[in-house]
C-alpha cells in the first residue's frame, strides 16, 4: 500500500496517471485499486491501495518467445504445404538425370528394366519406348540378346509421321509417303532427307536410361543432324 499526501491534485490523478503513485507499467500488474480520501481541515490525504498483484499472470520475455515461435510454426507449415505444390506446377519435370537423359518408358509408362525387358523381348527386337523429350524410340535388340548401346528416333524425317518397324523387311518403313531406313535408321529410300535420330541407351541401376547423342553419327560418319 501507498499513500501521498498532496493539496491541488485529484484523486484519479494520484492513483492512475502519469504522475501518480502508480506508473502506468504498474498498474498493469495491479488487479484493482482502492482510493480512501482522508480530509484533514485543509489537507488531504489519498490513500491508493493494491489489492491484488497478478505479476504472475504475465508471461516472461522467454514464454512469449517461445509462444511467437510456436505460433509462427503454426502458421507457417500448412502455408508451406500449399506453396510447395503450386510452386512444383510451374516447374518443368525433371529430366531424371545430371546428363540431360531420361528413364526410358514402356507403353504402360512404367520405368524400363533392362533386365526385365531381355526377358520378354528376343534378338532382333525393334519395340517403342518413350524416350527424350517424349519422343517414341526404338529399343534394339542385339542378335546376342543384349540392349544396342543406342535408340532409334521414330518420328521421320521427311513429315514426322511415326516410322513403325518391319520385321519381314528388315526395314523401318513410313507409310506416309513410303521413305524407309534401314534396321539401324539410316535412311536408304527417300522422300526422307535424313536418316533416323540417334540416342545413346544406357543402362543406369537396373534402368534403360537414353541420353542425347552429340557424338559423330555411326551409321554415316557425319556429325548428328538433331544434336
Ligand atoms: S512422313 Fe515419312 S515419308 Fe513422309
Amino acid at each position: 500500500m501507498a499513500s501521498i499526501t498532496l493539496s491541488h491534485a485529484a484523486p484519479s490523478q494520484l492513483c492512475s496517471g502519469k504522475s501518480g503513485i502508480f506508473s502506468p507499467s504498474q498498474a498493469l500488474l495491479v488487479k484493482s485499486l482502492r482510493t480512501q480520501i482522508i480530509r484533514k481541515g485543509k489537507e488531504m490525504r489519498i490513500t491508493c491501495q493494491a489489492t491484488s498483484i497478478a505479476a504472475d499472470r504475465v508471461p516472461d520475455l522467454e514464454k512469449r518467445k517461445l509462444m511467437n515461435l510456436l505460433l509462427l510454426g503454426a502458421l507457417s507449415l500448412p502455408t508451406a504445404g500449399m506453396l510447395v505444390p503450386y510452386a512444383t506446377f510451374f516447374a518443368p519435370p525433371g529430366s531424371g538425370s545430371s546428363t540431360g537423359g531420361v528413364v526410358a518408358k514402356d507403353a504402360l509408362g512404367n520405368d524400363v528394366l533392362a533386365e526385365e525387358w531381355l526377358k520378354t523381348h528376343g534378338p532382333g527386337d525393334r519395340t517403342l519406348t518413350q524416350g527424350l523429350k517424349g519422343d517414341p524410340t526404338y529399343l534394339v535388340v542385339e542378335k546376342d540378346r543384349t540392349l544396342a548401346t543406342y535408340g532409334i528416333n521414330a518420328v521421320c524425317t521427311h513429315l514426322g509421321c511415326v516410322v513403325p518397324w518391319n520385321k519381314a523387311e528388315n526395314k523401318f518403313m513410313c507409310p506416309c509417303h513410303g521413305s524407309q531406313y534401314n534396321d539401324q535408321g539410316r535412311v536408304v529410300r527417300g522422300p526422307a532427307p535424313l536418316s533416323l535420330a540417334l540416342s545413346h541407351a544406357d543402362v543406369d541401376d537396373g534402368k534403360v536410361l537414353f541420353v542425347p547423342w552429340v557424338e559423330t553419327d555411326f551409321r554415316t560418319g557425319e556429325a548428328p543432324w538433331w544434336a
